[in-house]
């Protein structure tokens, strides 16, 4: 069936729903980016779409209910479109694409397209296909690179997405920590050759951004093809990166402890635009080899003592497990003194949730539901005191904010610290997609205030002659 409005002169819309990891939402945008050249656009309203695609996460079983309760509802607005006489595709991306394929389409007939995560460079032929009445499924793992055929974003469209965007340099894992989907889902660790990241980065930054995060599963396993032929580390891109005229800021993430090599280090100590903050997994030993982190805690220690002595006003952050397979009070205790000792600026904190097949998931020793949100609880608390510690030292100091949008109140722009807390300053619009310093005068749960600060060249707030304004 075709789309009635084919042949009208008017454009298909298209909606994307990302779920899960700063990944999904690049491959989000890349989807939408890709379909713009078909002749799609992007709508914020999922019932005025003709296309619908949900970009799902795997992660947690929790983020996969969600993905199925979402589908009711897209049941209900499909019928809707078609007592109007209007066919809505709708297509299931991501993870949960991967890991569940036609099962998908068995538990929510709705649903036409079920696409992995490594097929979305084939989504226009895709939609063709499932368009033509039939349910499609490809979740293969197709031996050309998908980033050879992507369409890059229009300089509108980047514009359009603010003053950071994402750049993915590697994606898939090799680590298969025993509670993780990722290498099944995303499969084996590849890494994107430096000569197209540098291509990348350049039109985002001539397009206005200011702010790079590169993303991969296991970020800093980086070994790209670097243009000499040889193979570069990611702190040989990092350096790279920094020198491209308009990039102010970089970040990687997610990385992992064992990665972490000396150069990297040594980047956080020479490179300015390098952000300091780094998410670094943790955990007992005894439950740290049963992961099959393949580091121990004082391993972890070192490697965050290092990254101090290379840069000491570098903000950590981290993500935790509570409840893995045979985790007892003791193991735990060890996770919370761990957090004591390190101190962190925030901290993502989950329960463990079995995937199936995963090793863990497998394990008789499973924590009843009870502890683990008992635990959960407890480490937030503590995560949330360190935060709280974190934020209070910044309390009467100027640091650059990178402003991003308006704010709830009128003359109000939300920015972000170089921790990545938002910061609200009553500043000009033309601000936006600027970094100025900012004087920090208060603080709030979520968020800290401040006041523009009178920088030589900000003598009565004359807004910053942007390059490239947004
Ligand atoms: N259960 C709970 N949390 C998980 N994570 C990954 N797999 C699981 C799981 N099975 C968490 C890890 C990882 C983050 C992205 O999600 O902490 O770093
Ligand atoms: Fe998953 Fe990260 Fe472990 Fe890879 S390193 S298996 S992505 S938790």
């Amino acid at each position: 069936m075709t789309n009635q409005r084919d042949g009208t002169g008017m454009s298909r819309k298209l909606h994307v729903k990302s779920y899960g990891c700063q990944m999904n939402v690049y491959d989000s945008q890349r989807m939408a980016d890709m379909l713009a050249s078909e002749g799609f656009s992007e709508t914020v309203e999922p019932q005025e779409a003709d296309v619908l695609i949900l970009n799902t996460c795997h992660i947690r079983e929790k983020a996969v209910e969600k993905v199925y309760s979402e589908l009711g509802r897209i049941r209900r607005l499909k019928s809707r479109a078609a007592r109007e006489g209007r066919h809505v595709l709708v297509a299931v991306a991501g993870c949960v694409a991967q890991a569940e394929g036609e099962e998908i389409i068995r538990r929510a007939p709705t649903v036409d397209l079920v696409f992995g995560p490594q097929s979305y460079h084939r989504l226009p032929e895709l939609i063709a296909r499932a368009s033509g009445g039939s349910k499609v499924v490809d979740t293969e793992f197709p031996v050309e690179d998908k980033f050879d055929h992507l369409a890059p974003a229009s300089r509108e469209a980047t514009k359009a997405r603010g003053a950071n965007a994402f750049v993915t340099v590697q994606e898939g894992c090799d680590k298969f920590c025993t509670f993780c989907v990722v290498p099944y889902t995303r499969g084996a660790e590849m890494s994107r050759p430096v000569a197209k990241l540098i291509a990348e980065v350049e039109r985002l930054a001539d397009a206005g951004v200011r702010e790079i995060r590169l993303i991969g599963q296991n970020v800093n396993a980086y070994h790209g093809e670097g243009p000499d032929g040889r193979t570069w580390s990611l702190a040989r891109l990092l350096h790279r990166l920094a020198d491209i005229p308009g990039v102010a800021r970089l970040r990687y993430t997610t990385s992992h402890p064992r990665d972490m090599d000396d150069d990297l280090i040594a980047a956080h100590r020479d490179l300015a635009a390098l952000m300091p903050q780094l998410p670094v997994q943790s955990g007992s030993d005894r439950i740290l080899a049963a992961m099959n982190r393949r580091h121990t805690s004082a391993d972890y220690r070192s490697v965050i003592d290092r990254l101090r002595a290379a840069r000491p006003d570098i903000a950590l952050t981290s993500d935790f497990i509570v409840g893995f397979p045979g985790e007892t009070e003791s193991d735990f205790a060890d996770t919370l003194a761990l957090v004591d000792a390190v101190g962190y600026a925030g901290a993502f904190s989950f329960k463990y949730s079995p995937r199936p097949g995963t090793p863990a998931a497998d394990r008789a020793d499973q924590v009843a539901e009870d502890a683990k949100a008992d635990r959960l609880a407890r480490l937030q608390q503590a995560i949330d005191r360190d935060a709280a510690a974190f934020n209070k030292t910044l309390l009467g100091r100027t640091i650059d904010v990178l402003f991003e949008k308006a704010g709830r109140r009128s003359g109000q722009l939300i920015g972000r610290s170089p921790y990545l807390q938002p910061v609200q300053v009553m500043a000009p619009t033309s601000f936006l997609g600027e970094i100025a310093p900012v004087r920090i005068t208060a603080l709030g749960t979520n968020s800290l205030f401040g006041m523009l600060a009178k920088a030589p060249h900000l003598h009565g707030i004359v807004p910053p002659t942007a390059s490239a304004g947004l």
